[in-house]
């Protein structure tokens, strides 16, 4: 989908992909205001042919009842874990669905899905589910904005979980801010682009980075940077979701890498370096999210450097530029692959941002190059979002404040769209 498109809303015809097959959706609905949005998402679903069943705790039954949802998608509405019949519900609930979907989801929810919490059927079921989770928060603003709500979203989304909205805007409650439940439309058009699982990247290798590196000074101490790998994550959760075998070279993250890709964990950028060039040979798109320090120490101590020997002059040399030498050094890749680089820089105007990726992506000799601002606490380092320009061969598309898992889908799509037209060459 090109980056700026917006859809449309659904008509009520049954979509191609379940003319055969039953899909089926859990419907996890918890207790907010927007919770009778979801009826709407649910109907959506179910006349376009998905077999939906809800879920629902006990504070969302406040808002809407058991038998709408039961009615709307033909199905008894689940909220207890131990049925009358003696069936585990979670147990069963989970291995048999293709997509889970929480909607509204509060900032409670989000605190107990962080923490593997499994206090009722809809946390239960959610900790056994392995089908990729769609969360849609709706919450007041104050709550969506607290550092305790990010950091809990930055953990499901390094797991792989994919966030759509909150909007900003009016809120149910009065209020006016972000926190606002997407429109349903918008939850069913996400819901369906899980489903399709994309598979354009199938057959390809892809070598992702993610992460910085760490640069010792003695045994102890390192220069390091504040990377904290989610944007690589992302990056390489969306290949992998596209059908690709990706390898994930990683330097220093407190995060747990995502699954089903090969891991290769790096310390400092000749590491990093080293692991790279082994995996680039044979990569059909090579994707440099890593930041990698530009200089090192020049030696590093053996033993800890004491404080009584007074303070250090550190001699910095630089590290080998990874990125420039792949882009300058076409022997040392695949015939016909792409190069995809990254430039952290400290400016938010779009303009300036896409002249600086225009640049480092000739300097690096990069096909692609996507500058994000790090310069405020919502894009960069650490953040959940990322405000970036992806600078291509036509040119520069601005991709605006986005999830990173949103940045990485748009990432995939440009490279997708350079390999088909290489293909089409
Ligand atoms: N990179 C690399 N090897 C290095 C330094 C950076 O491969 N030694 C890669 C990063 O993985 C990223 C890109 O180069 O894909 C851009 O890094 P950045 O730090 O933004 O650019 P620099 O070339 O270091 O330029 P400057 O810091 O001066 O802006």
């Amino acid at each position: 989908m090109p980056l700026a498109a917006k859809r449309t809303a659904l008509g009520s015809r049954r979509h191609p992909r379940f003319m055969s097959a039953r899909v089926r959706v859990l419907l996890c609905v918890t207790g907010g205001i927007a919770a009778y949005k979801v009826v709407e998402v649910a109907r959506s679903l179910s006349e376009l042919g998905c077999d939906v069943t809800v879920v629902m705790t006990r504070s969302a039954e406040l808002f809407v009842g058991r038998q709408t949802f039961a009615s709307v998608t033909g199905r008894e509405v689940v909220t207890e874990i131990f049925a009358d019949s003696g069936e585990v519900a979670h147990v069963e609930l989970a291995r048999t669905t293709d997509l889970v979907v929480l909607a509204p989801a509060t900032a409670h929810t989000l605190s107990r899905l962080a923490i593997g919490a499994a206090d009722d059927l809809l946390s239960a079921t959610l900790l056994m589910v392995r089908s990729p989770l769609l969360i849609v928060p709706a919450m007041h603003t104050e709550m969506w904005e607290h550092p305790a709500t990010q950091a809990n979203c930055a953990l499901l989304s390094a797991r792989g979980a994919r966030f759509l909205g909150p909007a900003s805007g009016p809120l149910l409650s009065g209020d006016s801010g972000a926190g606002r439940m997407v429109e349903p439309s918008e939850v069913v058009n996400a819901a369906l682009d899980l489903l399709k699982a994309p598979s354009e990247l199938a057959g390809l290798r892809v070598l992702v980075t993610a992460g910085g590196t760490q640069e010792p000074i003695d045994p102890v101490r390192f220069i390091g940077n504040r990377s904290s790998g989610l944007m690589g994550f992302a990056l390489a959760s969306e290949a992998a979701r596209r059908g690709a075998k990706v390898t994930l070279v990683v330097g220093d993250t407190s995060l747990r890498p995502p699954s089903g890709v090969d891991l290769m964990q790096v310390r400092t950028a000749e590491d990093m370096r080293t692991a790279v060039l082994e995996a680039a040979s044979d990569a059909d798109v090579i994707v440099k999210a890593a930041a990698v320090a530009d200089f090192r120490p020049s030696r590093a101590a053996t033993k800890k450097l004491k404080k009584a020997a007074g303070a250090p002059s550190v001699e910095l040399v630089p590290t080998p530029d990874i990125l420039k030498e792949l882009g300058h050094n076409p022997r040392l890749r695949k015939a016909g692959s792409l190069l995809v680089g990254f430039a952290a820089e400290t400016e938010s105007d779009p303009q300036e941002l896409a002249r600086l990726a225009a640049d480092k992506r000739t300097s690096k000799g990069a096909d692609l190059l996507v500058a994000n601002d790090v310069s405020s606490s919502d894009s960069g380092f650490g953040a959940r979002t990322n405000r970036a320009v992806i600078a291509g061969p036509e040119g520069s598309v601005d991709a605006g404040l986005v999830t990173k898992t949103n940045l990485a889908e748009a990432v995939m799509d440009e490279v997708v769209r350079l390999l088909k037209g290489r293909a089409d060459a």
